[in-house]
């Protein structure tokens, strides 16, 4: 039994990675699965909101009771939220954005050059969906979150300071990235309150309890 922490309230989450594609069959991606984001969405409709999830390319089935938007790219991401946001009282991102795309995709395979030869690849920065949410006039209660691979603390809080979220989570690439367990520390204005190490979902289970409750202090 998952006691209704968050009945009432509607939860907008991204997850997975994005693909920003080079030519017809390559892309800049990482290696997020989506579980810790699939995980939240599906602890977030236990506690009995209303949930809707963004997801990269992933492949997870849809917890029950979650409405999905599958995107590849972190501009179509960005729209998909945007189109969502208003809607929503809490926002999460849990998604790995990628941090940048490549200027132009090609429409037509790149042909490899001489072997030893260097190919250049322009890039550009994408638009930081979380701290466009977060600078919104009518912004949803955000939750970001921080993937390091040293110094989690430091870029943690960092990160939540710079982006003015309320709250955000923190973990190590090693402990959470791809796997099915995490160990995370969240971060708030409190201080850290660091989570049981275990499998995601009970992970998620934790920061919701925790949201539900910077909630109810609001
Ligand atoms: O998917 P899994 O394999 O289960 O792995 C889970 C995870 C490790 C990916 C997840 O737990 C996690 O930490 N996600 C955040 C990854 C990260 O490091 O994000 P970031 O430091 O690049 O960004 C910080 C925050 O801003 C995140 O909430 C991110 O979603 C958001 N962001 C970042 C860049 C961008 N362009 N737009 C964003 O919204």
């Amino acid at each position: 039994f998952q006691p209704k922490l968050l009945a009432g309230r509607r939860v907008l989450l991204t997850a997975g990675p994005t693909f920003e594609p080079l030519d017809p069959v390559r892309g800049l991606t990482n290696s997020s699965s989506g579980k810790m984001g699939f995980a939240l969405a599906r602890a977030c409709a236990e506690a009995g909101a209303e949930v809707t999830l963004v997801a990269g390319p992933v492949s997870l089935p849809t917890p029950a009771a979650v409405t999905r938007i599958d995107v590849q790219t972190a501009l179509e991401m960005r729209a998909a939220v945007l189109k969502s946001v208003a809607a929503a009282d809490i926002f999460i991102g849990v998604a790995a954005v990628a941090d940048y795309r490549p200027v132009q995709a090609s429409e037509h395979k790149i042909k490899k050059t001489a072997v030893g030869s260097a190919l250049t690849i322009e890039v550009t920065a994408n638009p930081d969906i979380l701290a466009e949410v977060a600078s919104l006039p009518a912004a949803p209660f955000c939750v970001g979150f921080a993937a390091e691979s040293q110094n989690l603390a430091d870029y943690a809080e960092s990160k939540r300071l710079a982006k003015k979220l309320p709250l955000v989570v923190g973990n190590l690439v090693q402990d959470g990235l791809g796997s099915d367990g995490n160990s995370v520390i969240l971060f708030d204005d409190a201080g850290q309150h660091k989570l049981t190490p275990g499998p995601k979902m009970e992970i998620a289970r934790g920061i919701v309890a925790h949201i539900a409750n910077m909630l109810e202090q609001d």
